[in-house]
Formats: C-alpha cells, structure tokens, sequence
C-alpha cells in the first residue's frame, strides 16, 4: 500500500499544523485534510480537503476507499473544558470517531492509526510530580474518562485484532497558529495575545497551578515521529507518556515580562481550576525517550520568544 494520509479533525489546534507537516514532508496530494467544518485559508488551499464528520462510519469509509488512504490521524474530539459541559456528546464523540477509525484498521481498510491521549487520563489519585506511565489513573473528568477508556480500547485492538495503532498523552499544548479548542491550559496560549494587546491578563487558573506543556512544534515532531517508527519499536499500545515542560502562570508571567516589563496579571479561577487540580504537575517520558527516541527540545523561555515574535504583528 502506497502512503496515503487522512487527517480527521484538521481544521483544530493541532490538525491545521500536523496537516501542514504532514504536506511538506511527504507532498500536499498525499495528505487529506478534513473536519467537520472549513479551517484556514492556508490548509484548505495547500491539498485535498474533505467535509467529514468523525462520528460517520460509512463517510469515513468511503473517503478512506476513494483516496487508497493507508495511515489515519484522528484529531477531532470534543476537549476537557467544553465536553465538562456537555459530557454526552463529549463520550459520543469522543468513543464514536475512535471505534469507527479501530475497526476500519481492524478491517485492513487502513495500515496505521495516530489517536491522540491526554494527561488528563490521570486523576486526583495519580501521583502528581514525574507521573510514571504505568500509575493510578482515576480521572475526574467526562474528558480524561473518555481518554482512558480510549487507550484500553487501543490496547485491546492491538493485542486482539494486531490493529497498529500508536498514541501520545499531550501535555497542553501551545502554538502561535491556531487558537486552542476549548481545553483546560488554553491559558497559556490566551495570556501571549493578551500580553501583546492589552499588557495585562486575567487567568481562570490561579498562580501556583504547575501543569505539563509543550510547544506544538515539539508535539508534532513527536507525533510523526511514533507513527515513522519501525513498529516493533512501539512497545506500548495504551498510549505513551510524553513530556516538554512544566509551569504555572506565574512562571509564563515571569517569561512574558522579559519581553514586555509592564505586563501584568489577575487571577479569577473558574470552574477549569478543579480540572487542572486533577492532572500531574510533571511526566515522566522515559518509556517514549527508550522505545522511540523521543527528546523535546523548546524551553519556556524559547516558546515565549517564539510566540511574542510571531504574533506580535497581530495586534
Ligand atoms: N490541544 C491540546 O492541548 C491537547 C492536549 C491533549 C490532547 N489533545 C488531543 O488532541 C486532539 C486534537 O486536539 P485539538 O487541540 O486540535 O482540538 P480542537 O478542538 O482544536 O480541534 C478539534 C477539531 O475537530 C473537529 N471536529 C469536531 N467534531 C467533529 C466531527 N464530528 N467530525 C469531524 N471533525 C470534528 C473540530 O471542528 C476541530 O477542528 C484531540 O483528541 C485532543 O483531545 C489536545
């Protein structure tokens, strides 16, 4: 089977920049955006684009057929903050795409699938510094159950029915592109836009809530990387571990002020702050640094360059 790539989800956070990596490293006809809705000028002129609705076995099937599709990224899900309000439809989604895209690699339809997990897999339970992969994992919310429950089905697909599917726990994930999708460290992605524009930010976390991050082009780096890896490589079929760094507001305000010494914050802690208190602080990655060769590479500080510079002609 020739590599033929469909990204399901690709107009969100992360699916507009994995769509354009996934162009540029393997040629725009390869690689078939689509989502529920239309995404950005640059994603939907730079190769194939499809309306899709992750939750439609048959219109995945057909897409799947029609373009001789061999590797599936399955990105559309409803996050942690939104599926808190609405948790049915959160699980119906989130379970749905995920079982429609398992069974069509169960089928042979497909070769390969990346979905991706989240810390929010752990819960108040979990130990919350250097979070082993292999741990206590009660999560508290309609989101990380959802994710939990997501890697026991890939487990069980993979040991039962051979289905080479591959995973990452993301860590918050920050990038200066595309704006996050309703998740619980949206924050600090908001608070670079809010630097630039206003000096002065209001958190809905407080200033001491340390939560695993990463810059996207860290995260998409790592997310080609499991699905390039030669597959005995892949030892774990749940989901891996993945880690980039660690902050908390007061931490990002401190980077920010580097850049922009007026810049002020406030907190006004919502609802997503008993969410944040829920998941880990660090993770420990060794199992993906052994098995694949994983290494993140951008620090706090380079992030907060990189994000001030790009985005500073926005405002
Ligand atoms: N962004 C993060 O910080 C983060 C952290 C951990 C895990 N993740 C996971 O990574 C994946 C992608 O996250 P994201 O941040 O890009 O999310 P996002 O909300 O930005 O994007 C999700 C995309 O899915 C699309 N979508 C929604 N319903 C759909 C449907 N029925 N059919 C087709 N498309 C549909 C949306 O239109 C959107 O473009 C998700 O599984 C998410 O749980 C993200």
């Amino acid at each position: 089977m020739k590599k033929r790539i469909l990204i399901i989800g690709a107009c969100g956070q992360i699916g507009t920049e994995l769509t354009m990596y996934l162009r540029q490293e393997f040629g725009s006809h390869k690689v078939i955006a689509s989502d529920i809705r239309e995404g950005e000028e640059e994603l939907m002129n730079s190769g194939p684009f499809e309306i899709l609705d992750a939750t439609n076995y048959e219109a995945i099937q057909e897409v799947v057929i029609r373009y001789e599709i061999s590797e599936v990224y399955l990105m559309a899900a409803m996050l942690s903050a939104t599926a808190e309000k609405f948790p049915m439809r959160g699980w119906n989604l989130n379970m749905d795409s995920l079982f429609h895209v398992l069974n069509l690699a169960k089928d042979k339809k497909v070769e390969k699938i990346f979905w991706p997990s989240s810390i929010a897999v752990f819960g108040p339970t979990t130990p919350k510094n250097n979070t082993p992969q292999h741990t206590i994992m009660e999560p508290s919310t309609v989101y990380g159950i959802s994710k939990q429950t997501g890697e026991r089905w890939c487990e069980y697909y993979n040991k039962r029915y051979g289905v080479d599917v591959r995973s990452i726990r993301y860590p918050g994930l920050i990038s200066y592109k595309t704006l996050p999708g309703g998740g619980t460290t949206d924050y600090a992605v908001d608070i670079y836009h809010k630097a630039l524009k206003h000096k002065q930010y209001v958190s809905f976390l407080n200033a001491e809530t340390t939560l695993p991050m990463m810059f996207m082009d860290d995260a998409i780096r790592a997310t080609v990387s499991i699905m390039e890896a030669d597959k005995e490589d892949i030892k774990i079929r749940s989901s891996y571990n993945l880690a980039g760094m660690s902050f908390d507001p007061e931490e990002v305000t401190e980077s920010i002020k580097k850049h922009i010494p007026e810049f002020k914050i406030s907190y006004e802690p919502d609802f997503r702050q008993d969410i944040a208190d829920s998941w880990p602080q660090s993770i420990d990655d060794s199992e993906a640094r052994k098995d694949w060769g994983w290494e993140s590479k951008v620090s706090l500080d380079e992030m907060t360059e990189i994000m001030l510079t790009n985005l500073k002609d926005k405002y």
